[in-house]
């Protein structure tokens, strides 16, 4: 785990080196509670959308991940984070990695790019003011799906 954050602090830095062929570096701050949409890019190409609850927990998933406090930078609630931070590109990442049962951080397929594009709100989150105080809900599934086209 320190390791991936050395990783992830030298990323950042790298990419702040380089700020003209990058995304714009942003964090924004969601609400545990609230009501947020998720996006992201599949394997396909395809722009993909699921609206859910900041903070939900969605259990295990298929491929054996644990889906609480959605949103949360950082695994669940209560892996290596700096603060209980939720934001948007996490929360996108996290409900994309549910539903594609994703591994490999920034390597997987679907989830790589929404990974990679979290990394400035694992580390910057706390400062920004996103973090909050963890909820404690039980599991429950999602009972939708996420519409890609
Ligand atoms: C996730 O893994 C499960 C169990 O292996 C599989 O049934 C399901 O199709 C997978 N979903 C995706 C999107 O890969």
């Amino acid at each position: 785990m320190l390791t991936l954050l050395l990783t992830l602090l030298a990323t950042t830095a790298l990419t702040h080196a380089t700020p003209a062929t990058h995304h714009k570096r942003s964090v924004t701050c969601l609400k545990v509670g609230a009501t947020a949409t998720a996006t992201w890019t599949n394997s396909a190409g395809k722009t993909c959308t699921y609206t859910g609850v900041v903070g939900s927990n969605y259990g295990t998933n298929s491929a054996g991940g644990e889906y609480s406090c959605n949103g949360r930078c950082g695994a669940g609630c209560t892996g290596l984070g700096l603060g209980n931070v939720y934001t948007q590109d996490c929360w996108s990442h996290d409900i994309c990695s549910y539903f594609n049962n994703a591994s490999g951080g920034a390597s997987d397929p679907n989830c790589g790019a929404a990974f990679a594009a979290a990394r400035d709100d694992f580390l910057l989150g706390l400062v920004e003011g996103c973090s909050q105080t963890n909820p404690s809900d039980a599991a429950v599934k999602p009972t939708t799906q996420p519409v890609c086209s």
